[in-house]
């Protein structure tokens, strides 16, 4: 009974209210609690913007200090739990290592947590937001074969996060406050992009009352495909595979024929028909961090010309499909020296913060439903069961 929409893709539905982030697609506006993207990026950190996208406001001094506290006082990961990475192959990608770890966070937490309960939901903001940069790094060390880097309180957020990644026994890692601040500006890029597959799949989890953990654990699931997190990681294959200038008509040609399920990795977005915003803050991140390292990338020279050659053909501007977050994010992870398959898991530790606040939300808001879609059924009409040696 009742009445439905058909929309797949949820294209013009909307699931839910939030007070969390606006985007303007057709002007290329991203807003987090009202402030720009591109002031965030410049002006803000990582405690900053978590405790805006957590709470709704910017910290003032004192608060800000109790967050950043409670962040470090949460880093670090059960030694239990730690185990469970000798069950992984070594060559196992870390995003498969991420569902499985970050899903047992609830075998941990499991009993404390009443998901109704406001001070039992903020516990779990930390813990996940904490302890996913913890999680991350050790599917790298299990990678790579080297020993697990404990966290180091005195760093921030994301020296902390590159110490736990690159520091190795017996020898002295130092955080480059260039290489932290170029990934602290990452991550603020990717906290959060209201209603995309991954966060809906956490409300979705989250709303028939689960453990928020393992809500978080599907949310990165639904990161991991290529057409939406994963592309971060398929954007470099794809460069690679190009090779060189003169093979990116070719690509081009290949992403417009519809009969080649090729697409240009890093372009076009459900949302924006202009250029993402995170994109263009991106684009001009790597040209300032290739020249702050004076290093010069071989795969950026290749991305700003295929960008140019997408962007003076008709094909492109007619469907609006400009380059989105995930065209430029690689080559500044790469120029950090982290290897490719973490592409994707790093974003899920920036997405955390989002999921957990989106999680947040939906859970205390009074008016909550379970998200229960309907559908379109297109099977056969009533028929009656015959009995095997009946049927056709
Ligand atoms: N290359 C070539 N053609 C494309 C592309 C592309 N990257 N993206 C969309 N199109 C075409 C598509 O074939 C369709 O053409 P037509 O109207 O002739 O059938 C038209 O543009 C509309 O595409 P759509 O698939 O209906 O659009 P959508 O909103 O469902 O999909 C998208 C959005 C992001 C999945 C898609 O643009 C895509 O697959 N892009 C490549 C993967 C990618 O970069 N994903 C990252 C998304 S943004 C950040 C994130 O979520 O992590």
């Amino acid at each position: 009974t009742g009445c439905f929409c058909y929309d797949p893709g949820f294209k013009a539905t909307c699931s839910c209210a939030s007070a969390i982030t606006y985007i303007d697609g057709p002007r290329g506006v991203l807003l987090h609690r009202g402030y720009a993207i591109e002031e965030l990026a410049a002006d803000g950190d990582f405690d900053d913007v978590s405790y805006l996208l957590l709470f709704g406001d910017l910290p003032d001094r004192k608060a800000k200090a109790l967050h950043s506290a409670r962040l470090v006082a949460e880093r670090r990961v059960h030694e239990r739990l730690i185990h469970f990475y000798s069950g992984f192959l070594s060559n196992a990608h870390p995003m498969a290592i991420m569902v499985g770890v970050v899903g047992a966070l609830s075998a941990f937490y499991h009993d404390k947590l009443d998901v109704f309960d406001a001070g039992d939901q903020v516990a779990a903001a930390y813990r996940v937001i904490a302890k996913l940069p913890t999680l991350a790094a050790m599917a790298y060390k299990t990678a790579v074969g080297e020993p697990f880097v404990y966290p180091r309180d005195a760093l921030s957020h994301c020296g902390n996060l590159l110490h736990m990644l690159f520091a190795k026994p017996g020898a002295e890692y130092v955080v480059d406050p260039l290489a932290e601040r170029a990934l602290e500006v990452w991550m603020i890029l990717h906290m959060d992009h209201e209603q995309n597959a991954s966060t809906s799949t956490v409300r979705i989890a989250g709303s028939s009352e689960a453990n928020p953990y393992a809500a978080i654990a599907s949310g990165i699931t639904a990161l991991w495909g290529p057409a939406h997190g994963g592309a971060n990681e398929a954007v470099i294959r794809m460069l690679e595979e190009i090779g060189s200038v003169d093979q990116i008509p070719a690509a081009v040609a290949r992403a417009k024929d519809k009969s080649d399920s090729f697409r240009l990795m890093g372009f076009g977005h459900r949302v924006y028909k202009s250029y993402d915003p995170r994109a263009r803050i991106l684009k001009s991140y790597c040209h300032e961090l290739l020249g702050k390292l004076q290093r010069e990338d071989p795969l950026m020279e290749l991305a700003l010309e295929l960008e140019k050659v997408a962007l003076e053909d008709e094909y492109f501007v007619s469907r609006g499909l400009y380059p989105n977050t995930d065209f430029y994010s690689g080559i500044i992870l790469r120029a950090l020296g982290i290897p490719r398959d973490m592409y994707t898991v790093l974003f899920a530790v920036a997405r955390t913060v989002g999921w957990i606040s989106q999680w947040r939300e939906m859970i205390s808001d009074s008016t909550r439903v379970i998200g229960r879609p309907r559908q379109l059924y297109v099977g056969p009409a009533p028929r009656s069961f015959a009995a095997v040696d009946d049927r056709a």
